[in-house]
C-alpha cells in the first residue's frame, strides 16, 4: 500500500472543466502519477480549492467557525464538492455533518466518463436547521473514471451549512494514477438488439445528453446500432426545463405558466431528429427532480404554498407548453410521454408530495386530463412507476389509473423495472397483464436495469437471468400482452445511476456483456457461454449456527441497519442487536445460496419492542415469509420456519426484520438442510 501523505496535491483541484452539456463545473485532476493521501478531509477553515473542498453548481459559500454556509442555491445539487480524482478503481467512503431546512440531504458521486458524466446517488438522510445530521455511505468509483467528486445535494434549494466532509479509501488502495483509461471497443461489431426484437417490440435506451456532445461518437453509434428509442435520463425532467432564472426573476409575469427551456435536452432531441430515432418524452409531473419554488405563491419557498387553482394553472400550462414546444421543434420525435410519474406510495395510497399538497389527492387525474387536451395527436400518454411489479402497489396503481382509463385518458403502464437477477419472473408477467387486461393500455418497460446477483459467477448469471427474464416478456408478447417497448436505463455499466450494481447491457467500454448476450439468446436461440473462468458453486451444507458467544457472525446489514453485538441473550451471555435503518426491512441478512435444490429449516430467538418479526426470503417481488412471530413484550421469543430453495437458484439471503424499525435482538440464529 501507498505512503499516507496527510496533504492533497494542490494541483488537483486547480482546474475547473466545462461541460459542453450541462454548463456544469467538474472539479479537473492533474494527469500523471504522484502520491495519493487515503482519506481527504475538507478544511472549512480555508478558502475554496485550498481546503480540499469547491463550489458545485449555481450557489455561494461562505465558510465561518470552520463549517461552509451554502446560500443562494438554484439547483438541487448545488453546493459543497470534494474532488477525488486519483481514487477512481476504488471503494470510497464519504461522510458529511449537514443541518439544512431541507427536508433531506444527499450525498451524491459524479464522474466523467469517456467524455460523459455521471451521476450516482450514495446515501440520503432526513436533516433539520436546528440539528447536525450525519450522512455516511460506500461506493464503488469505476476504474475508467476521470475528475471524478463527491458532493452533497438536497431535496430542496434552500440553505445548508457543513460542518464535516470526508472520503476516505475503503480497503486497500488499488492506485490507478497513471495508468491509463482503456480503449473502447467498436460498437459495430456487436449484433442489433432492436433488429433482433424488430418483430416483437422497440428496444430503448435512456441517454444523458452528454452522449451527444462527446467527442467519443463510440456511444452514439453504439445507439444506433442498437437501438430504436431513446428516453433523455434527465434532460426533460422539471428540473432541467423549467427555467429558474427567468421564472424567479419575474415572478408576476410568470405567475400561472412558468418559463421553460430546452437548452439541456436540444442535443438529444437533435440526435433522434437528425437520425429518425423515436423518444420517450420523460417525464412531466413528478415529486422528484421538481424544484419546490414552483409550488409556492409567487415561487417564494419562504412564503406560503400556492392554492389548488393557481397549481392547476400552472399544470395546464407546463404540460401544454413543454408538449407544443417539443412538436413544434422536433415534429414527431416524441412518440410517448410519461405524464405522471411516482405518485403511488411505497407502503400503500399515494405518495405525499408537494403536487398532492396543494392540487389534492385528483393531481393524477387532473395531469392527464391535460396531458390528453394538448397532447399532438398519436403520441402516447403514460404513467410511470417503479416496484410496480409487487402485488400490494400494483393494486394501488390500478385503482388510481382505473378512472383515468375510464375517462380515456391513458395510453400506456411504464414499468419502470429496476430489478434485481432474483425477481420472480412469473411474478413480473402476470404484474404486466394486470396492467394491460384491468386498465385496457399498452405496456411498456421503461427503466430496465438489473442487479447483478452477488455470486461468483455474477456477470454469467446475470446473463442466464436475463435470457430467463426475456423469454418470460417475450412468450407474454406472443400471446397477446401488448408490450411495444422495452428500454434499458443506461448504455453501459460505468454509466448507471446504480453503476455498483453492474446492471446493464454493456461493459463501460462498450463491449457487450453476457447480459447482452442473454437477451440475444432470448430471441435467437442458444445458452450463454460459460467464462472460462468459471467457478462451480459451493454445496457446503454445513448448517450455518450462531449463537453470538464468540462475539462473531457471518451475516450482513441488508441496505442501511447496523449490527452490533451486546450483553443478555436467550439464556446467554450475548445475541445480536439490530438497529437504524431507514425501513422495515433493512434488517440482518444470511447467505444461503449454498442451500440451493434443498429446503432449509430456520430457528432463532428474537426480542423487540415491534409488534411483529419475521424471517423473510430476499427473493425481489415476493419475498416469502419464512417465519412469524409476535414479539412486543420485550420478552424472547422463538420462531421458526421451512423455505424450499429453487434448485439452481444462484444468490439468495434470508433476512430478519421487525415491524416497525424498533431495534430487535436475535440469537441462536440456526440454518439447516432437511432433506
Ligand atoms: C435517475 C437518473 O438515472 C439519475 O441520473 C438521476 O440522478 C436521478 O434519476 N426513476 C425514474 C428515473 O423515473 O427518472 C430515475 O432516473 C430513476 C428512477
Amino acid at each position: 500500500m501507498k505512503k499516507v501523505l496527510v496533504k492533497l496535491v494542490a494541483g488537483i483541484i486547480s482546474g475547473m472543466l466545462l461541460l459542453a452539456a450541462g454548463c456544469d463545473t467538474l472539479p479537473k485532476g492533474t494527469d500523471g502519477p504522484r502520491e495519493v493521501p487515503l482519506t481527504i478531509t475538507a478544511d472549512f477553515n480555508k478558502k475554496e480549492n485550498k481546503g480540499n473542498w469547491v463550489t458545485y453548481g449555481d450557489c455561494k459559500i461562505k465558510t465561518k467557525d470552520g463549517k461552509a454556509i451554502v446560500t443562494d442555491r438554484k439547483a438541487s445539487f448545488a453546493g459543497v464538492a470534494m474532488p477525488c480524482p486519483d481514487y477512481r478503481g476504488n471503494t470510497v467512503n464519504a461522510t458529511v455533518q449537514v443541518s439544512s431546512a431541507n427536508t433531506s440531504c444527499r450525498l451524491s458521486l459524479c464522474y466523467e466518463i469517456y467524455g460523459n458524466v455521471s451521476y450516482v446517488n450514495i446515501a440520503e438522510n432526513g436533516t433539520t436547521e436546528s440539528s447536525e445530521t450525519t450522512i455516511s455511505g460506500n461506493i464503488e468509483i469505476p476504474a475508467n473514471a476521470q475528475n471524478a467528486f463527491i458532493y452533497l445535494e438536497a431535496s430542496d434549494v434552500r440553505d445548508m451549512t457543513v460542518s464535516f466532509f470526508e472520503i476516505s479509501i475503503v480497503g486497500p488502495f488499488n492506485d490507478l494514477t497513471g495508468t491509463p483509461v482503456e480503449e473502447l471497443a467498436d460498437p459495430s461489431a456487436t449484433a442489433s438488439l432492436s433488429e433482433a426484437y424488430a418483430d416483437y417490440f422497440k428496444f430503448g435506451v435512456a441517454s444523458p445528453a452528454s452522449v451527444m456532445t462527446n467527442k467519443n461518437d463510440g456511444f452514439k453509434k453504439l445507439i444506433l446500432n442498437q437501438f430504436n428509442s431513446v428516453t433523455p435520463e434527465n434532460e426533460l425532467k422539471p428540473e432541467n426545463v423549467l427555467d429558474a432564472v427567468e421564472t424567479l426573476g419575474n415572478p408576476e409575469k410568470y405567475n400561472e405558466s412558468p418559463a421553460i427551456k430546452f437548452d439541456a435536452a436540444k442535443p438529444i432531441l437533435d440526435f433522434c431528429k437528425e437520425n429518425g430515432i423515436q423518444m420517450r418524452g420523460h417525464t412531466l409531473i413528478w415529486y422528484s427532480q421538481t424544484p419546490s419554488w414552483l409550488f409556492y405563491e409567487n415561487y417564494d419557498v419562504n412564503g406560503q404554498l400556492a392554492s389548488r387553482d393557481l397549481m392547476l394553472k400552472r399544470m395546464e400550462n407546463y404540460i401544454s407548453a413543454v408538449m407544443n414546444w417539443c412538436e413544434e421543434n422536433y415534429p414527431g420525435v416524441i412518440y410517448a410521454w410519461d405524464v405522471v410519474n411516482e405518485a403511488a406510495a411505497d407502503n400503500g395510497g399515494m405518495r405525499d408530495c408537494y403536487w398532492k399538497q396543494t392540487v389534492g389527492d385528483d393531481y393524477v387525474e387532473k395531469a392527464f386530463e391535460f396531458a390528453r387536451k394538448h397532447a399532438p395527436s398519436g403520441v402516447q400518454l403514460f404513467y410511470n412507476d417503479y416496484n410496480e411489479y409487487q402485488t400490494s402497489k400494483q393494486d394501488d396503481i390500478i385503482a388510481m389509473l382505473k378512472p383515468i382509463a375510464d375517462a380515456g385518458n391513458i395510453d400506456g403502464m411504464g414499468m419502470q423495472s429496476h430489478i434485481s437477477a432474483g425477481l420472480d419472473v412469473n411474478n413480473y408477467v402476470n404484474a404486466m397483464k394486470r396492467y394491460a387486461d384491468e386498465l385496457g393500455v399498452i405496456i411498456h418497460i421503461t427503466e430496465l436495469d438489473v442487479q447483478a446477483p452477488g455470486s461468483v459467477n455474477s456477470m454469467y448469471d446475470q446473463g442466464v437471468y436475463m435470457k430467463k427474464f426475456f423469454s418470460a416478456i417475450l412468450e407474454a408478447d406472443k400471446a397477446g400482452v401488448p408490450l411495444e417497448c422495452v428500454t434499458v436505463w443506461g448504455l453501459t455499466d460505468d454509466m448507471s445511476w446504480k453503476s455498483a450494481t453492474k446492471p446493464l447491457l454493456f461493459y463501460g467500454n462498450l463491449s457487450p456483456k453476457p447480459a447482452y448476450e442473454g437477451v440475444m439468446c432470448a430471441v435467437n436461440g442458444g445458452d450463454v457461454t460459460k467464462p472460462a473462468d468459471y467457478v462451480e458453486p459451493s454445496s457446503d451444507m454445513t448448517p450455518i449456527f450462531e449463537d453470538y458467544e464468540n462475539q462473531d457472525f457471518v451475516g450482513k446489514p441488508r441496505y442501511s441497519s447496523v449490527q452490533k453485538i451486546v450483553e443478555g441473550g436467550y439464556e446467554s451471555s450475548y445475541c445480536l442487536e439490530n438497529t437504524e435503518g431507514y425501513a422495515e426491512y433493512d434488517g440482518y441478512s444470511i447467505d444461503v445460496t449454498a442451500f440451493a435444490g434443498h429446503t432449509i429449516h430456520v430457528t432463532f430467538a428474537i426480542k423487540s419492542k415491534a409488534d411483529v418479526c419475521k424471517c423473510t426470503a430476499d427473493i425481489d417481488g415476493t419475498w416469502p415469509t419464512i417465519a412469524e412471530v409476535q414479539t412486543g413484550t420485550d420478552e424472547w421469543v422463538l420462531g421458526e420456519g421451512d423455505f424450499e430453495i429453487e434448485e439452481g437458484t444462484m444468490s439468495l439471503s434470508i433476512y430478519v426484520e421487525s415491524s416497525d424499525m424498533s431495534p430487535f435482538y436475535l440469537d441462536n440464529f440456526k440454518i439447516e438442510a432437511t432433506n
